[in-house]
């Protein structure tokens, strides 16, 4: 199956997200790699998915699992090379796949050759106008600009030691662009079309919404008085009206291939009004909507997140983006096993059981027919789906990894608070057995627990109820089903009255009917039965918590 030329693939594609390090690794060096991606092209087409994306390959010094950049056109050594990456490509194209990398445009890392131009020049010079740099505070010039804080802890001002610091949203390894500055922009344009040249179909966009920033305030405001400002217009680094000015420029080069290029944006914006802007079809396109990766298993919450992303999607013809897992939160077969503590997400939850001698009790049992159930419910909604690597395995978060092993900069800079994200990376498990369960011939970069085993792709293969088969059946359906003139997706979607404690709903003939609680029982609707994540009671009551696809 070759590619089609479909300008819209990205609409209701469903996406597979790949942690390259920790994907397949063909070395056997622990570091999974881009031929490991090509030697599992096969899985993939088998798996059903349209497109993959590639989290960061790039050279890095892994400040932050590859989100520190040092070259954008280029592949990390320990990753391949750039023939590997065409390779890979190719193989993926061949079996009607298609490819999205991720741009990293907030920051690069501090080994990037400009960066490291700018320490070696003087304040004021071209080379430090790239970067966000400003003059200490105090006679001696050795206070930070300000009080603020990075996302991932501690100070996001770094002193150089000349009176001048820098500024940093995340890792002090991850110096912020000077998105005013033409050569910047100018750079970024070079490097989507490197990639675009290079047949890559769309890109995902890290960080979109804090691109662009103003700091001409002096004094800048205290980090208590930013906190006060809504993200927007008047927000010195969210959300920023301008930051549309440098996706519409985007947006040409996208729009000079053929097929236009997709990009989707990591847009964190609350006020849908505001997110809707990045979705923009002379923007990026597709703003991610995390509402679901974030939320309980609850149906009423389901309902009210589907509806309120449904209604944007109306508003600017986009298209939504379901989500339930990815390489920065808990995965969702844990996020549903844990009890929710004090408002708290799940990840800080089980430190905060934990820091009170209180053993943060998982239900794995209950978390995967949750996930099973959620996951068979958001490939049924109008829009695109993106599926993290090892979701299909019924994988669950690697909660007991021993601190020394620990990657993530967010582990250290929060002093162990919060452990960070290495619990959704450890390495995939593709057999029983092996010294990485099939990962590479060596020990994986990240420990991988004893009972990766029962996940193991070999293993879920051979049982018709595995999650990897549930995946499969569901994603060969959803292709078939959104092939049918009749299930045109947002326009003849509809919620079907149910009990409460359950969710229904349909595209035309394609129901989709989700038991959230056990209270109540959901009859389905005559029909042929699809495919589902649970059994059926001898009432003939779909069992909770589960999920089922009826063809009426
Ligand atoms: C969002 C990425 O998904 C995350 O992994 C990364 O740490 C930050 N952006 C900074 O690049
Ligand atoms: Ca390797």
């Amino acid at each position: 199956m070759a590619l089609d030329r479909n300008p819209d693939w990205w609409r209701d594609a469903a996406v597979y997200q790949i942690y390259p390090r920790s994907f397949a690794d063909s070395n056997g060096d622990g570091i999974g790699d881009l031929a490991g991606v090509t030697s599992r092209v096969p899985y993939l087409a088998e798996l059903g998915v349209d497109a993959v994306w590639l989290s960061p390959f790039y050279p890095s010094a892994l400040a932050d699992g590859g989100y520190d950049v040092d070259d954008y056109c280029d592949v990390d050594p320990r990753i391949g090379t750039l023939a590997d990456f065409d390779q890979m490509v190719a193989a993926l194209h061949e079996r009607g796949i298609r490819v999205i990398v991720d741009i990293v445009p907030n920051h690069s890392g501090a080994g990037h050759k400009w960066f490291q131009e700018a320490l070696a020049s003087p304040p004021g010079s071209p080379e430090r106008a790239r970067y966000v740099f400003r003059d200490g505070l105090g006679p001696d010039r050795s206070q930070p600009p300000s009080d603020w804080t990075a996302a991932f802890g501690g100070p996001a001002w770094e002193p150089v030691g000349d009176g001048q610091f820098y500024f940093h949203l995340f890792d002090p390894a991850q110096p912020d662009w000077n998105w005013h500055n033409p050569e910047v922009r100018a750079e970024f344009v070079r490097v989507l079309r490197f990639w675009a040249d290079k047949g890559v179909d769309g890109f995902r966009v890290d960080v979109a919404d804090s691109l662009a920033k103003d700091f001409s305030a002096d004094p800048l405001p205290s980090a208590a008085e930013v906190a006060l400002i809504p993200a927007g217009p008047d927000h010195p680094y969210y959300d920023r009206d301008e930051v549309h000015d440098i996706y519409a420029e985007w947006r040409a080069v996208f729009n000079s291939y053929d097929p236009p290029r997709a990009a989707v944006g990591e847009v964190w914006a609350e006020d849908p009004a505001r997110r809707i802007r990045y979705a923009n079809k002379n923007g990026l396109g597709q703003a991610f909507n995390f509402g679901l990766l974030l939320a309980d298993f609850d149906a009423a919450e389901f309902r009210q997140l589907i509806d309120r992303d449904l209604a944007q999607d109306r508003a600017t013809g986009s298209s939504s983006t379901w989500v339930l897992s990815n390489h920065d939160k808990m995965r969702h077969a844990s996020r549903y096993g844990l009890p929710a503590v004090a408002g708290e997400s799940r990840e800080i939850a089980r430190n905060w059981l934990l820091a009170r001698g209180r053993e943060p009790v998982e239900d794995t049992a209950l978390g995967l027919a949750r996930a099973r159930a959620a996951s068979l419910a958001i490939m049924a909604l109008p829009g695109s789906v993106y599926l993290y690597q090892g979701e299909e395995l019924g994988l669950r978060e690697v909660a007991d990894l021993p601190d020394d092993v620990r990657q993530d900069p967010t582990f250290r800079r929060s002093g162990g608070y919060d452990v960070g994200r290495d619990g959704a990376r450890v390495p995939l498990p593709w057999s029983t057995d092996g010294p990485s369960f099939g990962f590479g011939a060596g020990a994986a970069h990240l420990p991988q627990p004893e009972w990766f085993a029962r996940h193991a792709v070999s293993a879920e293969q051979a049982d018709p109820n595995s999650t990897l088969n549930l995946y499969r059946r569901a994603l060969a359906a959803r292709r078939e089903l959104l092939g049918r003139p009749e299930v045109q997706a947002v326009e003849v979607f509809e919620w079907v009255a149910s009990p409460a404690g359950t969710l229904h709903f349909k595209l035309g003939p394609w129901h989709c009917l989700i038991n959230f609680t056990a209270d109540s029982g959901l009859a389905p609707p005559d029909g042929r039965l699809v495919v589902a994540s649970a059994g059926f009671g001898r009432d003939g009551l779909l069992a909770a918590p589960g999920a089922a696809w009826v063809v009426v």
